[in-house]
């Protein structure tokens, strides 16, 4: 039998209740194909800072180092909020995609069509919206140097870099384009190459590993006005491939397209490139939600879809993930919501319900 190992790291927050349900679907998964899955549990951000002063305590890093597959929660909240930056409980976050080399990742933002009218934008607009969003990870100015803060008795001045290497540019279009030839053949390069050398850099780069990739088109959007188009017509994307920051703001904003943030899976990925046994960390795109931690009333699907990603990328089980897939589409078209997704007057459903519905639709596809 085989046995894959899952590093699970709920962290703080909502991350707490929508891991033990993706978890679960994990386990029903297991049960009725004979694969095997060892959990082991692990602290990170808040949770890791409460217990043992850090938001990536090395006993961590050393087990998602050991794992096949990293299902991540989420990190942070107000009682952290006031630690240095250095200090916080995102900064788990951060150094565990950094120290893993987790560059690529991959948030698909796909409207239901029965949950058309949970997003505030009109049906007529995100209806058909197919996109994945691949954000380039581990550079940009979330790590680029010089960075800090210098004060003087004039006033202070603070840095951040936006730096790129040719390798981190390529490495992460390579990915774009394997994803977009799965896909609809279709990738926009997002740039902001009218004022970034940066960017100029990254459109030269992009354009050419295009040349290994005749069967896609590509084409470049500069960001505000992509951040426009993504609103205004969504159904023209197909995948999107930006740097860090860029991709950390068009992502939320795609989100919306989706009906709700609780809805949003995502996978990031190292070297051994998307769909090819990755070593890979799935969570969902949603934060802690602080106003909704311990209600129980948090939207699991999130983070069950991440699972199914796992499952697709990490541990190349494609059936298996198409079925988990389905059975959410599934619960969803038998009309559950939870309360994020509902409309009003319709009946909510909490955490562990919409969890124990997906795992008995998932258990009646084999
Ligand atoms: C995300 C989050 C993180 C980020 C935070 C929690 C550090 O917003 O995954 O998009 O900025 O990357
Ligand atoms: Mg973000």
């Amino acid at each position: 039998m085989t046995t894959f190992r899952i590093a699970v790291l709920p962290g703080d927050g909502i991350g707490q209740e929508v891991t033990v349900e993706a978890v679960r679907v994990l386990q029903s998964v297991g049960k009725t194909t004979g694969l095997g899955f060892e959990f082991e549990q692990g602290l990170i951000g808040g949770a890791a800072i409460d217990a043992v002063g850090t938001p990536l305590p090395p006993a961590t890093l050393d087990l998602a180092r050991k794992a096949q597959a990293i299902l991540f929660g989420a990190v942070g909240g107000p009682k952290w909020d006031h630690l240095p930056q250095e200090q916080r409980a995102e900064r788990g976050l951060l150094a565990l995609r950094k120290e893993l080399d987790l560059f690529a990742n991959l948030r698909p933002a796909r409207c239901f069509p029965m949950l058309a009218d949970a997003s505030p934008l009109k049906r007529s607009v995100v209806d058909g919206t197919d996109i994945m969003v691949i954000r380039e990870l581990t550079g940009g100015l979330y790590f680029g140097e010089p960075r800090g803060i210098e004060r003087t008795p004039d006033g202070a001045r603070a840095v951040n870099t936006m730096v790129y290497t040719t390798r981190e540019i390529e490495r992460v279009a390579r990915v774009g384009f394997d994803v977009a030839r799965k896909r609809r053949k279709r990738l926009t390069s997002v740039d902001k190459a009218n004022v970034l050398v940066v960017s100029t850099l990254w459109r030269e780069v992009v354009t050419r590993v295009a040349k290994d990739y005749p069967d896609v088109t590509l084409d470049h959007v500069l960001v505000d006005n992509c951040a426009m188009a993504l609103v205004n017509k969504p159904t023209q994307f197909d995948t999107i491939v930006t740097e860090n920051t860029f991709g950390d703001i068009l992502s939320d904003e795609a989100a919306i397209l989706a009906g709700s943030m609780g809805m949003l899976p995502s996978a990031s990925l190292g070297l051994a490139g998307a769909g090819r046994g990755a070593v890979g960390l799935y969570e969902p795109v949603h934060g802690t939600a602080p106003d909704i931690a311990g209600k129980g009333v948090a939207n699991p699907i999130a983070a069950i879809l991440s699972a199914a990603m796992l499952l697709r990328y990490s541990l190349d089980r494609a059936t298996d993930a198409d079925r988990v897939e389905h059975a959410v589409v599934r619960v969803l078209e038998q009309g559950h919501r939870t309360g994020d997704i509902a409309a009003r007057g319709e009946k909510v459903i909490g955490t562990k319900e919409m969890g124990d519905l997906i795992v008995r639709a998932v258990e009646s596809q084999y």
